[in-house]
C-alpha cells in the first residue's frame, strides 16, 4: 500500500467516507471512544477541527486509500494545556475491517510518528482499551511503552475494561 496521505483540509466526500468507516467500526464494537456510532455531523465537525489544528501546526491527519477507497485514518493533536504543549496525543486510528491485517494501521501510525518527529513533538501519547490486543501489539512494535493503566475504567454498558496509557518519547528514539 502507498504511504497514507497527509491532509490539512477535507476533500469533498472525505467526511462522509470517514463517517462510514468510523460508524461501521463502532457498530461492530471497536474501541474508539464511542459507545454508539457517531453521527455524520459529529465526524465532520471532529475532522474539521483536526484539519484546522493541522493548519495551525498543532496536529497531523493521515488517511489511507486502497483502490481509491478510504480504508484508514488517524491523527494526533498537540496538547492544549500550556505546560503540555511540546507533546501530542494520537487518536482514532481506524482501519476498515475488510482491510485490516494488511499493514494499513502500521503505515498510518508510522507516518503519524514521523509527522510528530518532524513537528518537534517530544512525547507522543495514546490510550487504548485493555482488550484491544491488535492495537496494543501494533503500538508496542512501533516503540510505544505502557506508562500506566486505569483498571476497569472504560465503560461500555455494564462492561468495564482497563484503560492503557502508552507513550513514545521522541527525544530518545
Ligand atoms: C488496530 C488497527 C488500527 C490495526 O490496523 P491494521 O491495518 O489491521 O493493522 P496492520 O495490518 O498494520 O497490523 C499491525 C499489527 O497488528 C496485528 N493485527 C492486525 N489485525 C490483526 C488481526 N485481525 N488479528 C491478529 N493480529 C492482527 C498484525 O499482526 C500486525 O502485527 P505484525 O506486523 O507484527 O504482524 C485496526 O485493527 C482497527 O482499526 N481496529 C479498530 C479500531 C481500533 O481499535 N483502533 C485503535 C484504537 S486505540
Amino acid at each position: 500500500m502507498s504511504t497514507p496521505r497527509a491532509l490539512d483540509s477535507l476533500p469533498d466526500g472525505l467526511a462522509a467516507d470517514a463517517h462510514r468507516l468510523l460508524a461501521t467500526l463502532v457498530r461492530d464494537g471497536a474501541a474508539l471512544g464511542w459507545v454508539e456510532p457517531p453521527s455524520r455531523a459529529e465526524v465532520a465537525a471532529l475532522l474539521a477541527d483536526v484539519a484546522a489544528a493541522v493548519r495551525a501546526g498543532d496536529a497531523a491527519l493521515r488517511v489511507a486509500f486502497l483502490d481509491d477507497r478510504l480504508v484508514g485514518l488517524g491523527y494526533w493533536t498537540r496538547y492544549s494545556r500550556p505546560t503540555h504543549r511540546p507533546h501530542a496525543d494520537l487518536e482514532k486510528v481506524a482501519v476498515d475491517p475488510a482491510a485490516q491485517g494488511r499493514g494499513v494501521g502500521r503505515a498510518l501510525v508510522s507516518a503519524l510518528v514521523e509527522d510528530a518527529r518532524a513537528a518537534g513533538i517530544e512525547v507522543l501519547t495514546l490510550d487504548a482499551r485493555g482488550d484491544n490486543a491488535n492495537a496494543l501489539h501494533l503500538y508496542r512494535t512501533l516503540g510505544f511503552t505502557e506508562y500506566g493503566r486505569l483498571p476497569d475504567f472504560v465503560a461500555v454498558g455494564d462492561r468495564r475494561y482497563d484503560k492503557v496509557f502508552c507513550m513514545l518519547d521522541l527525544r530518545r528514539s
